[in-house]
C-alpha cells in the first residue's frame, strides 16, 4: 500500500537527518512509501537540509512554505502533495520514536481500522520526564476536549501528533484546524468507524526547542470550542441548558397548584413535582437535545433509560425536598422560595 510520511519542521536541522536515517530503515521492508517534508522557511536552514537529504533518499519531497504558518497548516499543505493511501503524521524532533511506524501501519492492516494514534495515555504509553504543570495541562487539554466533542470521548490521547489515517476518511472533509492539534480535527469530522491506540513514551527533546507557548494554549481553546460549534455540540449545550430551565418552572409552578388549589400538603406535593420535572426533562432530552444520539426507541430500552435517569436523579430528589422541608419549617422561608434553594443544591448535587 502507498504510504506517505508527513512530518511538519520549524528549526529541526540538528533532528532531522537522524530521523530520516531511522525512518528509512525502519520501513525499509514497505516498498511504496514516501516522506513529504513540511518546512516553513525555519531561519536554522532546515530547509537546506531537507534538499540535500532529497538527493541522497529518492523518496523523499520537500514543501518549502515562506514562512511560518503552523503545525496543522503545515500537514495540510503536505497531503496536497500525495496521493498515497495511508498518511502517517509524525514530528521531527524524535520525540516520537520513528521505530513505531510500522507497528502503527501492521496495527491498521490488522485490527481494519482506520485511524491508528500512537497514545501516550492508553496503558503502557507515558509523557516522560514531563514538569508537573506540563502533565496536568496535558490533562486537563485532553479532558476537555473528550467533553466537548463526544465523538472522541472514548480517545485517550486526542490530542497526540502521531497518528496513522486513512486518506479516505478525510477525503472531502473540510479540516480547517488552528493551531497544533490537526488529529483532533480529523477525529471530530473524519468518515472512520474504527480508532486504534497504540501505546508509546513521548522522548524528551535532545536537540532544538519546543515551539509551544502559552499563544498555544488560548489556540488551543478556540480549536476545541469552533469544532463543537461545527458539529453541534454547543447548540446541543444550549438546549441542554433550556430544557434545565423548564425543568424548574416545571417544577416550582406544579409545586404552587398542588399546594394552592389542590390544598395537598407541600411535601407531598415537592415529590410529585420533582418527579414530574425529572420526567418532563428526560422526555425533552430525549425528543430534542439528544434526539440524534438516541440508537433505540423500542419500549424496553426507553423504560431502562427512564429508570436510569431516576436514578441518577434520585440524589438530587432527596437533597431538593429536604432543603425544601428545612428552610420552611425551621428557617420559615416561604415554600415557594425554599423550593428554588432546593432545586440549585440539587442541581449541583446532580
Ligand atoms: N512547518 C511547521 N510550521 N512545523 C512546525 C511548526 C510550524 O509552524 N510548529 C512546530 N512545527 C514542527 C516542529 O518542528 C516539530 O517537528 C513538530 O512540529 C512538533 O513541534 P514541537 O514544538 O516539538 O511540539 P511539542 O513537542 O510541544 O508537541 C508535539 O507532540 C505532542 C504529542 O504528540 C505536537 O505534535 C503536539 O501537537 C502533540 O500533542
Ligand atoms: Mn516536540
Amino acid at each position: 500500500m502507498h504510504l506517505a510520511v508527513i512530518i511538519p519542521t520549524y528549526n529541526e536541522r540538528e533532528n532531522l537527518p537522524e530521523l530520516i536515517y531511522r525512518i528509512e530503515n525502519c520501513l525499509k521492508k514497505m516498498k511504496d512509501f514516501e516522506i513529504i517534508i513540511v518546512d516553513d522557511n525555519s531561519p536554522d536552514g532546515t530547509g537546506e537540509i531537507a534538499e540535500d537529504l532529497a538527493k541522497s533518499y529518492s523518496n523523499i519531497k520537500v514543501v518549502h512554505r515562506p514562512r511560518r504558518m503552523g503545525l496543522a497548516s503545515a500537514i495540510i499543505d503536505g497531503l496536497r502533495h500525495t496521493n498515497a493511501e495511508l498518511i502517517a503524521v509524525m514530528d521531527a524532533d524524535l520525540q516520537h520514536p520513528p521505530e513505531l511506524l510500522p507497528i502503527l501501519i501492521d496495527k491498521m492492516i490488522n485490527d481494519d481500522a482506520e485511524v491508528v494514534i500512537a497514545s501516550r495515555y492508553c496503558p503502557g504509553g507515558s509523557v516522560g520526564n514531563w514538569s508537573l504543570l506540563r502533565q496536568i495541562i496535558s490533562k486537563v487539554a485532553t479532558k476537555i476536549a473528550r467533553i466537548l466533542i463526544p465523538r472522541i470521548s472514548n480517545v485517550s490521547d486526542p490530542l497526540s501528533g502521531y497518528f496513522v489515517v486513512r486518506k479516505d476518511v478525510i477525503e472531502n472533509v473540510n479540516l480547517n484546524p488552528i493551531g497544533m492539534k490537526i488529529l483532533l480535527e480529523i477525529l471530530a469530522k473524519g468518515k472512520y468507524s474504527k480508532v486504534c491506540e497504540v501505546p508509546y513514551k513521548f522522548l524528551p527533546r535532545e536537540r532544538g526547542r519546543s515551539k509551544l507557548n502559552l499563544g498555544t494554549y488560548i489556540q488551543y481553546l478556540k480549536h476545541v470550542f469552533k469544532i463543537a460549534k461545527e458539529t453541534g455540540e454547543v447548540l446541543r449545550f444550549l438546549k441542554f441548558c433550556t430544557v434545565g430551565l423548564s425543568g424548574i418552572l416545571v417544577n416550582e409552578g406544579l409545586l404552587w397548584v398542588l399546594t394552592e388549589l389542590m390544598k395537598i400538603y407541600y411535601i407531598i406535593s415537592s415529590l410529585i413535582s420533582v418527579e414530574v420535572s425529572i420526567l418532563s426533562n428526560f422526555t425533552f432530552n430525549e425528543l430534542w437535545t439528544f434526539k440524534d444520539r438516541i440508537k433505540s426507541r423500542r419500549a424496553r430500552k426507553v423504560l431502562m433509560r427512564i429508570m436510569k435517569y431516576n436514578i441518577v436523579s434520585l440524589g438530587g430528589l432527596v437533597i431538593n425536598v429536604m432543603t425544601l422541608w428545612f428552610l420552611t419549617s425551621f428557617c420559615k422561608m416561604h415554600y415557594l422560595i425554599s423550593n428554588i434553594f432546593g432545586i440549585i443544591l440539587a442541581t449541583a448535587w446532580n
